[in-house]
């Protein structure tokens, strides 16, 4: 109180003296200095209660763009983690610091969703044809046992349970594929195949690509369209926020860490199994489309490629992707598919944006694709002549 009862005198007098000392016109430019101060106050509260979204406003405030501001806007208080939210970091954060052993004995897992028998069994027998003990097969036929050709597939059908096209138990037939495909020690990469899929390049290629890569290949992006966050269900909220929602094609490719995260994550899992179903809250969401992409650009975006080595064709912007038939097989195609070096997704907006990728291979630019799908039966014949793996 002393202190500001001596400091109050002191001050004043200061104000009154030294205007008049200066030779200045008195209030002129006090009054201006005020006027524009209160402005900038006003401007200013005004960014704080409604931060600048667009980056029109953010020009407004800093020609350097938002980051200035943002900067020292306190950042908004972070939710408190949950029990399980905390049980699920800790198991994560130790599965990815598993340090990745190759040995002579690794091997690629190759995993077949099917209703039932394979139609591409000879052209896979080929494939794997010389590589025994580098490869395992696993086969889920959701509708019927299917009749094998290729004594790769013999004896290799896991137990399996009717899959519904956007329900959950598509994702459930891909973690039992990934369960039984764990229990080997030895195999190090997990690649989940339709029966319409084919492969486009020699098993040596395939076993090196997978193998030596440093990432998983998991489709993700972000599409705010109606066939992307339109899907999303604030049920998912507090773990899962509609800025975190993604979308990519189930077709994956993953190292062992990741797929264990995948037999870890229960907390995830079941969001996605309760709120992402066709019809639920009025929205058509798609677990096997949504489930992976958005748990891994959680989880640990940096350790996937965002895109998946299976190419599928969706130019012709239909429900479903373009299938071959044998007249579409052609030296071409192949060579067209195998060429492609950049990984392309469209969002699903009235005005669709196109999201253009280089294929990141440890950080160089290869061909994105090892298989493709979607083929007809009928195709196997001229497949199995135009690409014959070097044999
Ligand atoms: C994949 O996308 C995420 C953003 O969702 C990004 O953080 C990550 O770096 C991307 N991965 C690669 C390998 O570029
Ligand atoms: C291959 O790509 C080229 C260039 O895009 C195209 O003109 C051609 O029709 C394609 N061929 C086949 C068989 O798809
Ligand atoms: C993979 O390798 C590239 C090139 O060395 C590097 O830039 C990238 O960060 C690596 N990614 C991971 C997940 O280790």
């Amino acid at each position: 109180m002393k202190g500001a009862q001596t400091w109050r005198p002191g001050s004043m007098s200061d104000l009154q003296i030294l205007p008049g000392s200066r030779h200045r016109p008195p209030l002129k430019r006090p009054t201006w200095i005020i006027f524009f101060l209160s402005l900038v106050s006003i401007f200013l509260v005004c960014a704080y209660i409604y931060p600048p979204k667009g980056s029109a406003a953010c020009y407004v405030f800093s020609s350097r763009g938002c980051k200035v501001l943002t900067n020292w806007l306190p950042p908004s208080p972070t939710r408190e983690s949950s029990d399980e939210e905390i049980a699920s970091q800790v198991v994560i954060r130790d599965i990815l610091n598993i340090p990745t052993v190759l040995s002579e004995k690794s091997k690629i897992a190759f995993m077949f969703l099917t209703p039932s028998s394979l139609p591409f069994e000879k052209l896979w027998d080929m494939f794997f044809r010389g590589h025994e003990g580098k490869f395992s097969v696993y086969v889920h036929a959701s509708k019927e046992k299917p009749v094998h050709v290729s004594r790769y597939f013999l004896n290799r059908e896991i137990r399996s349970d009717e899959v519904v096209w956007g329900k959950i138990s598509m994702v459930d037939a891909e973690r039992r594929l990934l369960a039984r495909a764990l229990e080997d020690p030895d195999n190090q990469h997990f690649v989940l195949l339709s029966d319409s899929c084919v492969p486009l390049h020699s098993f040596d290629y395939v076993y090196d690509y997978l193998m030596h890569a440093n990432m998983s290949f998991v489709d993700c992006f972000l599409d705010p369209g109606p066939h992307g966050n339109g899907r999303y269900s604030d049920h998912m909220l507090p773990e899962v926020e509609k800025k975190d929602f993604r979308k990519g094609a189930q077709w994956f490719s993953m190292k062992r860490q990741h797929a264990l995260i995948v037999m870890a994550d229960n907390l995830y899992y079941s969001r996605f199994r309760d709120y992402c179903k066709p019809g639920f809250d009025g929205k058509n969401c798609i677990a096997d489309e949504h489930y992976l992409p958005t748990f891994f650009s959680m989880i640990d975006p940096g350790g996937i490629a965002n895109w998946s080595v299976t190419h599928v064709d969706w130019s012709e912007r239909k429900w479903h992707p373009k299938s071959y038939k044998a007249q579409d097989v052609t030296e071409g195609l192949l060579q067209n598919i195998t060429s492609i070096d950049l990984s392309i997704h469209v969002t699903s907006e009235a005005k669709s944006v196109k999201l253009v990728q280089p294929c990141l291979w440890n950080g160089i630019k290869r061909p994105c694709y090892l298989f493709a799908r979607k083929f007809y039966p009928e195709t196997v014949d001229k497949l199995t002549t135009l690409l014959n793996f070097g044999l």
